[in-house]
């Protein structure tokens, strides 16, 4: 166990709040760290949670919010670029992820869980790719021992991977990316916070590189029609290029909350899959659950069943 609390940066997200209630329930003290930091609705007084609101990229806000953590989880995300506001892939997930790293290491910091995600890369044509290749590197060069977790796409009660295909489900034709032949590794968010919960305790570790994907791979379009059989809905697929995909991202662009961005469709071109020579589930003693059998809690609680 560390000593100090562990400090969950993006406690209120949806992998975070994962996070913060499987460390709380594992009898960790923990420290919840946001913009807008709240303590959760399911939390109970005597629950060890502090709150701290900090923003990732005022240094003195957080290190002040790092400061007699005994682990530290960066779990902050960003999908969309606000310009205006200084959100940009290269604040959050590259100069964040790095600042939180050096202030980690300067607080004597045991244990730091960097979140990113399965398929970074510096030659991705997504600049939100990039950034997370960037960002693992810059929190290494920081913090070397610090542990990188790349997930495939997550699902569990209210996501938005899910809850987008339910929203689909209300067309009379479900259009599919390209054939729907891409391949993902969906995973539980519970299961990945339980593996990051693990790895943030202290016990040293053989490997400092996991990739989390559920434990079957599917291509979107099973996935697809895994929802719509749950969903008891039948639909035709039909196949949508992907230049059309592009082509209608980039013009809900200008929305200041686009339901769909030129990075997603670049993201679903490419396989997202666990790859060879990463520690996974396996390494961790995590035995991850299935879509399938997750679907039934997953959507009770979106009222889609
Ligand atoms: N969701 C997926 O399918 C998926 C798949 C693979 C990898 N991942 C990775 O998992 C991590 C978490 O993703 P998520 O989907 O859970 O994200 P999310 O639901 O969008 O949550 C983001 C969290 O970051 C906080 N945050 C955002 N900007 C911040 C800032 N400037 N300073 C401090 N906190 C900030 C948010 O709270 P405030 O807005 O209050 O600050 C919130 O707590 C990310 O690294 C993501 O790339 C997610």
């Amino acid at each position: 166990m560390p000593e100090g609390p562990t400090t969950v940066v993006g406690g209120t997200g949806f992998l975070g709040r994962t996070i913060v209630r499987e460390l709380v329930e594992a009898g960790r003290a923990v420290r919840l760290v946001a913009r807008h930091a709240t303590l959760p609705g399911w939390a109970e007084p005597g629950d060890a949670i502090e709150v701290v609101p900090a923003d990732l990229r005022d240094e003195a806000a957080l290190a002040a919010a790092l400061a007699g953590s005994g682990a530290v989880i960066n779990a902050v995300s960003l999908y969309v670029e606000q310009h205006r506001a200084g959100l940009t892939f290269e604040a959050i997930h590259v100069a964040g992820a790095g600042r939180l790293a050096r202030i980690a290491r300067g607080a004597g910091v045991a244990r730091l869980v960097h979140v990113s995600g399965i398929g970074a890369s510096d030659a991705s044509p997504s600049a939100y790719v990039r950034a997370r290749a960037a960002g693992e590197r810059a929190v290494i060069d920081a913090l070397p021992k610090a542990v990188i977790l790349r997930p495939s796409v997550l699902f569990g009660p209210g996501d938005a991977f899910l809850g987008a295909l339910v929203r689909l489900a209300r067309l009379p034709v479900i259009p599919l990316f390209g054939r729907g032949e891409t391949r993902l590794q969906p995973v539980h968010v519970q299961d990945v916070a339980r593996a990051a919960a693990g790895l943030s305790d202290t016990r040293p570790l053989a490997r400092r590189l996991f990739e989390l994907g559920g434990p079957e791979v599917l291509q979107y379009r099973q996935v697809v029609e895994q929802v719509l059989a749950h969903l008891d809905c039948r639909r035709p697929l039909l196949p949508v290029p992907f230049a059309v995909w592009r082509l209608a991202a980039a013009l809900l662009a200008p929305l200041p909350s686009p339901p769909l961005t030129r990075d997603q469709v670049i993201l679903m071109q490419g396989d997202n899959r666990v790859g060879e020579g990463v520690g996974t589930f396996d390494d961790l003693g995590i035995v991850p659950r299935t879509l399938h059998d997750s679907l039934p809690s997953c959507l009770a609680a979106r009222g889609a069943t």
